[in-house]
């Protein structure tokens, strides 16, 4: 079977991320070897995902006493009832700390049973199996766990990591174009704040990303997994460096809170949004050069992306976000926090460019200029 695999080495653990078509068959094997004393798993999974998938896990897992649960994953449901209600049914079945949890789905639903796992007697072995482009090149990679409430997104939750990850990319066979966008935006994120070679390989084979070629998916998983890790790996906890995966996040965050987290917007749509508006900010702040914010531009028309940021082009659509970019969780006094861009591959370092709101409304004048 044609897979790679990837080390995730952590200070306290190391896992695998194994990426591959059609390679769930590995799933067996990998549980006896990783989490051995395995008797009970429970298996989690989102609703949307294909029915064939929850008929092969059964197949693979018949030698285990399995629990299916279904979950409707949204970012209403990714709460702490929903946590409560999984907690009670592992539970009810009387799972102890050497079972094994597994989810099956995107980023929702890794994120709420990576804090189920967490929180379980203080830690239950947890597999992620994502289903999403975004779950595979993001949400999979890193420890970070947790639901929302009622004062904001992903505030309750817990570094927590897996003893596997699979990325198993026949699940995307399924993920409509609009959720491709949203790991899109993601993996060109990485290439722009970490690798240029990956930048220029995404403006030849993006396209084949959107048609969903086997070989040109699994090299950009591969790559934005491994460019993940390499932040990750230096700030597990998010203190600093891991901050630069942030890029084109503060206004993507202020753009989807603006919009109350409705559908008009998705997270990735969000994000392309902002990784143009604060790649014009870095070029306003003398920080990288006009060739850099061309070059991604381009890469955004190639792909039909520019209207994503078309609804940030008056003064009035970028000064309406400025209330919400002063709630943004990297700020730790009045000034806002930003990324900025340097070259393509190379940011400035965390903590080094907080903007004013009263300059940040002297620039959105200028953020709107389309002629770069
Ligand atoms: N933990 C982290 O480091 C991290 C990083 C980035 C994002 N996130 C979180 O991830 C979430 C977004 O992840 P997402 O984009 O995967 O969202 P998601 O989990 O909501 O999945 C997107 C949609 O696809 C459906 N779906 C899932 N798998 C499918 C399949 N194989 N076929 C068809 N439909 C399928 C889901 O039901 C949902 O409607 C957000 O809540 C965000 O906060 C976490």
């Amino acid at each position: 079977m044609n897979f790679q695999q990837i080390k995730f080495k952590g200070s306290k653990n190391s896992y695998s991320i194994l990426i591959g078509n059609k390679i769930l068959s590995l799933l067996p094997r990998k549980i006896k070897s990783l989490c051995p004393k395995t008797r009970k798993i429970a298996v989690v999974i989102d609703k949307k995902v294909p029915n064939h998938f929850k008929k092969s896990l059964k197949h693979y897992l018949k030698k285990f006493d399995v629990t299916f649960l279904n979950f409707e994953a949204n970012e209403k449901t990714k709460n702490l009832n929903t946590v409560n209600a999984f907690l009670e049914k592992l539970l009810f079945h009387k799972f102890n700390r050497s079972d094994l949890i597994i989810s099956v789905g995107g980023g929702i639903t890794g994120d709420v049973i990576g804090f189920v796992a967490s929180t379980f007697k203080r830690g239950i072995n947890f597999i992620n199996i994502p289903t999403t482009l975004l779950a595979q090149v993001d949400s999979a990679i890193g420890g970070k766990t947790g639901v929302n409430s009622n004062y904001g997104k992903n505030l309750i939750g817990s570094f927590y990591q897996p003893r596997l990850v699979i990325s198993d990319t026949s699940f995307l066979n399924s993920i409509p174009k609009r959720e491709m966008i949203c790991g899109y935006a993601e993996i060109l994120k990485h290439a722009i704040i970490k690798d240029k070679k990956f930048f220029i390989w995404l403006k030849k084979n993006s396209k084949k990303i959107f048609s969903k070629n086997l070989k040109n998916l699994n090299y950009a998983i591969k790559k934005s997994c491994l460019i993940k890790i390499f932040f990750v790996n230096r700030d597990v906890n998010e203190k600093n460096l891991r901050m630069i995966l942030n890029f084109g996040h503060t206004f993507a965050h202020a753009i989807e809170i603006k919009n109350k987290y409705s559908k008009k917007i998705s997270h990735g749509e969000a994000v392309l949004s902002g990784m143009i508006l604060e790649s014009r900010l870095s070029y306003l702040k003398r920080k990288c050069s006009i060739q850099t914010l061309k070059d991604i531009k381009n890469i955004y028309e190639q792909n039909n992306l520019t209207h994503v940021f078309k609804k940030y082009s008056s003064v009035k659509s970028i000064q309406s976000l400025i209330p919400f970019l002063k709630n943004d969780k990297k700020n730790d006094d009045e000034k806002i926090n930003f990324i900025l861009l340097n070259s393509i591959g190379k940011t400035s370092q965390p903590n080094k460019n907080k903007i004013s709101v009263f300059n940040l409304k002297k620039y959105s004048k200028l953020l709107i200029n389309s002629n770069f």
